[in-house]
């Protein structure tokens, strides 16, 4: 008897075994493959042929419904179509926004110019015009490029004046000039006028990184799940990227810049952590503004539907200046608490179904906050130039 009931219990618990290895591969299967709803009906395909997917923007103005798995609806609207840049109005609730400057805070807020400032070594004279002296546009981007500070004329000539180095005044220097100029007094002289003038950084904020396949946060969790339905892509996909919460404070800003880079096969993606010799990836941005901005703080698309984009110049037109220029701007789109933009730094190359040309027209930036402060988060959605590189990831994380 007793041994018929364990021999029964044993019966029921290989059952009870059964059902949950099976139940495993079925969720491991639903992963392994993804499924996603489209024009209300539900499509399935395998990782091996799966492909990014890019939603259809329509019209500007254009309105689409999204039926969210938890009976949830949410408006998308096509707020641009090049760039192409989508809105979507209480993405979030007022409690996942106030979460997650809980979170962020828990970490510790950073300075987001921390990083570059401090692995600067070198900086090279940008004698664009190969006349052997730098103007003040020349040295201004010197700066911009070796130190990532977006310097006035005036702020340039203060410089000569106190280090001493345009000797003759004329505002440009020469080589005999540059003979006593060394990199070194230059950037201690910066790094003194940054401290009053923290806003001429290209990017003056304060940041914490949140990394979605490490956390166990339910609310982070649910907000990745339905990024992932929205976006269409795989929730692995959603996990293998990097979540950045943001603060800035009045005068807080960042220059426009690309959000990934040119596709460079001979030099890889940087992976999470390791910034250094790569480049960074990133297939799509999603941004999240967790907070209202009293006065300012919008984020700002300055090439938006501008006929070309003009490459000779543009480095020396300063268009990424933000911090000055964003009321030149065409498409800004206000900062508003609950709300995601969504857009595509990249194209999809039609043959691999994968990281395609870089979309220049995404670059982008923050406007100063004028009032009040303001609060963001960012997915961005890390991809190789490699699909196999990116379907490797993905299986190494689904049999964790
Ligand atoms: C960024 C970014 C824009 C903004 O964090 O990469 O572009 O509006 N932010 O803060
Ligand atoms: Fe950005």
């Amino acid at each position: 008897m007793l041994l018929k009931m364990s021999a029964q219990k044993k019966i029921c618990s290989f059952v009870f075994l059964l059902t949950i290895i099976l139940m495993f591969n079925a969720e491991e299967n639903e992963e392994d493959g993804f499924c996603y709803k489209k024009d209300g009906v539900s499509e399935c395909v395998s990782l091996q042929n799966f492909n990014l997917t890019r939603l259809d923007g329509g019209q500007v103005g254009d309105i689409t419904e999204i039926f969210l798995q938890d009976g949830k609806t949410l408006q998308m609207e096509t707020l641009n179509t090049r760039p192409l840049v989508f809105e979507i109005p209480d993405f979030l609730s007022d409690e996942e926004c106030e979460h997650f400057i809980n979170v962020a805070n828990n970490i510790g807020m950073k300075a987001s110019y921390t990083e570059r400032q401090t692995t600067q070594k070198g900086i090279s004279l940008m004698d664009i015009n190969s006349d052997k002296k730098l103007s003040l546009a020349e040295m201004k981007l010197t700066i911009e490029n070796g130190f990532d500070i977006y310097l006035e004329d005036e702020d340039v000539i203060e410089m000569y004046k106190l280090m001493k180095i345009d000797t003759n005044n004329d505002n440009f220097i020469t080589q005999a000039e540059m003979k006593d100029f060394s990199p070194q007094k230059m950037a201690n002289y910066l790094s003194d006028f940054l401290k009053e003038h923290p806003e001429k950084h290209s990017r003056y904020s304060k940041q914490a990184w949140l990394y979605p396949d490490q956390s166990t946060d339910e609310v982070f969790n649910l907000v990745q799940k339905r990024v992932s339905e929205v976006v269409q892509l795989p929730m692995s996909l959603i996990q293998l990227s990097d979540f950045q919460v943001v603060n800035y404070g009045i005068n807080g800003h960042y220059n426009a810049h690309l959000d990934s880079s040119h596709i460079r096969k001979e030099q890889q993606c940087c992976d999470r952590g390791r910034y250094s010799k790569c480049r960074i990836c990133r297939y799509m941005t999603i941004l999240f503004y967790l907070n209202d901005v009293d006065d300012g703080g919008e984020t700002a698309f300055p090439f938006a539907n501008k006929d070309s984009i003009n490459h000779t110049n543009s480095h020396l037109n300063r268009v990424q200046h933000l911090y000055k220029k964003c009321h030149e701007v065409d498409l800004r789109v206000p900062a508003e608490k609950r709300k995601a933009i969504i857009w595509y730094n990249h194209f999809i190359d039609e043959s691999t179904g994968w990281m395609g040309d870089i979309d220049e027209y995404t670059l982008h930036g923050g406007c100063p906050v004028k009032a009040g402060e303001k609060w963001i988060a960012n997915f961005w959605i890390k991809t190789n130039d490699e699909k196999s590189i990116d379907l490797d990831k993905i299986k190494n994380l689904l049999m964790k």
